[in-house]
């Protein structure tokens, strides 16, 4: 049942028509966009799972081109709620709004504080909040489903200036095993797994991670335990 209702939500997200918004279906943990209206409807057929919601965000996202840049294959199922989306930018900064990077099993950083390695990132002051997945690694890899969600602060550390995020979304060690988003101001600056910001801007920074007296590894500088 579930396997069929998955089918025909990817097909008809394949056909690009109009984001399916299937977020809007479950039930206690909905992520509505304000701008919502019609996306919210479930299928006929009911309501798919989370897992199911957060791939179909995905995949209707890739439909739409909505992330230009991005080359996404079907995301993964997210392994529990607080997984982030990895589909429309509306749908991740409403995932944000919600503040679920903040709960459960999420570890962050008490206060924003000026970012490591300074001099080397461009992030401004942050608070960075790992996900259970990604305080589990040691080393090589991380597990798909990690995440870290990194809040952007200005100089004063009060005002908020944006949201980056990174989410493991295949095995390996190659820079598109992330998904990555950011957002300063009203500007995506990246959105995806591979192409535009991602490649010129985020990875080659990135790659230094667990390199060279730098922490972490596989892209990942810092890790909130
Ligand atoms: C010039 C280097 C540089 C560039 C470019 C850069 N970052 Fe970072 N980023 C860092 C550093 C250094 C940290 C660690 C900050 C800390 O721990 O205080 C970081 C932290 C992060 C984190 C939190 C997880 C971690 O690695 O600690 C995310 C998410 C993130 N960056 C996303 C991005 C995205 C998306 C882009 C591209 C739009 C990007 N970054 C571009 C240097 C960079």
């Amino acid at each position: 049942m579930i396997e069929n209702l998955k089918g025909i939500l990817l097909i008809t997200a394949a056909t690009g028509a109009a984001a399916m918004g299937v977020s809007g279906c479950s039930s206690t943990d909905a992520v509505v966009p304000e701008n919502a209206g019609s996306e919210a409807g479930c299928p006929a057929s009911g309501c798919p799972t989370q897992g199911d919601a957060g791939q179909t965000q995905d995949d209707a996202s890739q439909a739409q081109g909505d992330a230009g840049q991005a080359q996404d294959d079907a995301g993964p199922t997210p392994v529990d709620v607080n997984t982030p989306p990895t589909g429309k930018a509306e749908d991740i900064e409403a995932w944000i709004a919600k503040g679920d990077y903040k709960k459960g099993d999420w570890k962050c950083d008490p206060a924003p504080h000026d970012a490591a390695a300074t001099g080397m990132s461009p992030h401004g002051k942050v608070l960075i909040c790992s996900n259970k997945l990604a305080q589990g690694y040691t080393s090589g890899t991380f597990a798909v489903g990690a995440a870290t969600v990194k809040e952007l602060y200005a100089a004063n550390g009060t005002t908020r200036n944006g949201t980056a995020i990174m989410v493991k979304v295949a095995a390996g060690a190659a820079p598109n095993s992330w998904h990555w988003y950011d957002r300063v101001g009203a500007n995506t600056v990246a959105n995806g797994r591979s192409g535009g910001n991602v490649d010129t801007v985020c990875v080659g920074c990135h790659s230094k991670a667990g390199t060279a007296g730098n922490t972490g590894g596989d892209f990942i500088f810092s890790i909130i335990k």
